[in-house]
């Protein structure tokens, strides 16, 4: 082997024993740099005669050319090798189990308006939401409640420091009832001239305002207001009514239902309603749930229909309260704190 080959098989062997690019480009300079062995081989051509100079030139150039040659593989091999740890470091594994942001629920009040307005559906009730910040008209006057008249302290009214088109002040709406005008005129100018006029019978759930605030009373709660009227629709199918929702919703038999007299303007009769359960935590308690009564003619005027035609009742569920007595929740507050320790325990 002559000293050119030998000096091949050494870059071979530096090229291939260099583990990184940095030590592969030191073991280069060591061949083909400023001072490489094969640069100073070049170099002592001067000294050779013409002759010489020339086949040993061709000679060293060749060798040159395999050093090169070899050191773009070793390159190569180097840039493989390096993508190749890269990819193993950031390989992915697409068997591990997501990350979840974990699974909400349903507040217990909305679970209790839903399984409420599933029950209404069954009876063939219709299902309307309305505004919460409502017109003088529409919390009071059309409900037979006039300006000045005594009833309207019954409730400690929110008001909103913006006025309606008759100058007064918008309110945040104390009850859900402005849903009973508001669903009933439409009705009423929907079928103006029918003969027989279709049955109203709708129910309206929503929050509701007022000034008062302890362990049973939050200033914003929720009510779902019914109305039912028909040409001959009378108490006997306001009670079957709601003990049919008793039943339904609460899941048993075993309670009895209670109208105990009372006053609204917008119904006459009054009464609220009661229930009493014959087992359970609450056995033999009388609970208030509901505010009812016929619907008074003037507030059937008011809608925009005949009362002399019209008959039939209203009511106001205290949706909270069928939520509280259902999942058995013993201060209001818990439910309108946004504490998650309370809330997901109904996920
Ligand atoms: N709006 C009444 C209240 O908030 C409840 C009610 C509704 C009473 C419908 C009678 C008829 O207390």
């Amino acid at each position: 082997m002559n000293d050119l080959d030998s000096l091949v098989q050494h870059a071979r062997s530096a090229f291939d024993a260099a583990p990184t690019a940095a030590e592969l480009e030191n073991a280069k300079a060591r061949f083909l740099g400023k001072s490489g062995s094969l640069t100073e081989l070049l170099k002592g051509l001067a000294a050779l005669p013409p002759e010489a100079k020339k086949a040993r030139g061709a000679e060293i150039n060749q060798a040159k050319q395999q050093v090169e040659v070899l050191l773009g593989a070793a390159r190569e091999r180097l840039a493989q090798a390096e993508l190749e740890a890269q990819l193993r470091a950031e390989a992915l594994d697409v068997s591990l189990p997501g990350r979840s942001r974990g699974t909400g629920g349903l507040h217990p009040v909305s679970r209790t308006i839903e399984r409420i307005e599933a029950i209404f559906s069954s009876m063939g009730f219709d299902v309307a939401e309305g505004p919460e910040i409502e017109t003088d008209w529409m919390s009071f006057t059309a409900l037979n409640n006039p300006e000045n008249h005594p009833a309207r302290s019954m409730q400690d009214t929110f008001y909103v420091e913006l006025k309606d088109a008759e100058g007064r002040w918008l309110n945040l709406r104390p009850h859900t009832s402005p849903m009973q005008v508001r669903y009933a005129r439409a009705h009423a100018a929907r079928y103006a001239g029918a003969s027989p006029m279709p049955e109203v019978r709708v129910i309206a759930p929503g929050r509701v305002y007022r000034v008062d605030s302890d362990a049973t009373h939050s200033p914003m709660f929720h009510q779902i207001e019914g109305l039912w009227l028909g040409e001959n629709v009378s108490f006997k199918d306001l009670k079957v009514t709601f003990a049919t929702l008793v039943r339904e919703f609460f899941e048993t038999d075993d309670f009895d239902v209670r109208f105990r007299p009372s006053f609204f303007p917008f119904t006459e009769p009054s009464a609220e309603i009661d229930i009493r359960f014959g087992s359970g935590p609450l056995a033999g308690k009388w609970l208030e749930v509901a505010g009812s009564g016929q619907v008074h003619p003037n507030v059937v005027r008011n809608f925009g229909l005949d009362p002399e035609q019209q008959i039939g009742f209203a009511f106001g569920i205290g949706a909270d309260r069928f939520a509280m007595l259902r999942y058995g929740i013993d201060d209001l507050r818990l439910m309108f704190d946004g504490d998650l320790r309370f809330l997901s325990q109904f996920r």
